[in-house]
């Protein structure tokens, strides 16, 4: 995920002096946040939640006074980023910006879509900046209220892999229809990377766009009966999929690391 933003960041920005710190990766300009001895306005930790507890503190030292800490983990709060990040500091007086986002994979391709809550020593000028780094890869919205943000990170920052396992399903489903597999896939991912677009395009809501393509006694009226049935459809399974990733959000965000 933080190679999509770098990316996208270095292409989109060319002025902007991005500094790139990952253990094993041999373009990174530094292995370790030990070797670093400059100032940043802004650190974005893009590691594990099981990470942040390492990195976070050891970022923050690298920060300019008025500078900000970024994460994108999954599940770490607001209030876990603070503790860690001023594990070694003693008080409110050494209070940094801190801000949480949720980017999604997508975002490699510029389609990403990404949605921060900040803390309050975040000024307007900062959330203007960190909001236009965002939009170069895709949309971004910020929200005022923490608690959504296990249910934003179930719906888009996990979303890619629901679709992605969509195609799957729906090729195999193919498949078990006597379709050839190479032919099925491609069937299959074609139909939601044009089905995502128009819906992205087109004036109508989801909703209408499906109507459009339902005519009464045809075979999408046939397929929908099933797709859409109130106890064993769709609705229903995502519905307990979401609540799976938002509850192991909050569990992440109880732990300390
Ligand atoms: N994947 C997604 O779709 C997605 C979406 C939204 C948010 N996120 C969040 O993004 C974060 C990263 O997830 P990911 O899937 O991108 O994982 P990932 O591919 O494992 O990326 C984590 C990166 O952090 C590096 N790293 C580990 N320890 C480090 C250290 N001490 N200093 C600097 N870099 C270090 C890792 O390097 P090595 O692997 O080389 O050790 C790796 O490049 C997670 O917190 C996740 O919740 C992910």
């Amino acid at each position: 995920m933080g190679s999509a933003l770098y990316e996208g960041w270095k292409r989109h920005h060319p002025a902007l002096k991005i500094t790139l710190c990952d253990p094993h990766n041999s373009g990174a300009h530094y292995h370790d946040l030990g070797d670093i001895h400059e100032q940043f306005d802004l650190c974005v930790l893009a590691v594990k939640p099981d990470q942040i507890h390492d990195v976070a503190a050891r970022a923050h030292a690298r920060l300019n006074p008025h500078g900000v800490l970024i994460s994108i983990a999954a599940g770490k709060t607001l209030k876990n980023l603070e503790a860690l990040s001023h594990a070694t500091s003693t008080g409110q007086s050494d209070m940094r910006g801190i801000v949480r986002v949720m980017p999604n994979t997508p975002a490699a391709i510029g389609h990403g879509m990404s949605v921060a809550v900040a803390n309050d020593y975040v000024t307007g000028a900062q959330k203007d900046f960190i909001g236009t780094l965002f939009q170069s890869v895709g949309r971004f919205a910020w929200i005022e209220d923490e608690t959504f943000m296990d249910a934003v990170t179930a719906l888009s920052g996990s979303g890619p892999a629901y679709l992605f396992y969509f195609i799957e399903a729906l090729a195999e489903a193919g498949e078990s229809l006597g379709l050839d597999r190479a032919l099925s896939l491609t069937l299959a991912r074609e139909t939601i990377f044009g089905s995502a677009h128009l819906a992205a395009q087109a004036s109508e809501d989801a909703a209408q766009l499906r109507k459009n393509v339902t005519s009464p006694g045809g075979t999408t009226e046939a397929a929908l009966k099933v797709l859409m049935d109130e106890n064993t459809g769709l609705a229903p399974l995502l519905r307990q999929t979401l609540e799976a990733a938002r509850n192991r959000g909050r569990e992440m965000g109880k732990t300390p690391s």
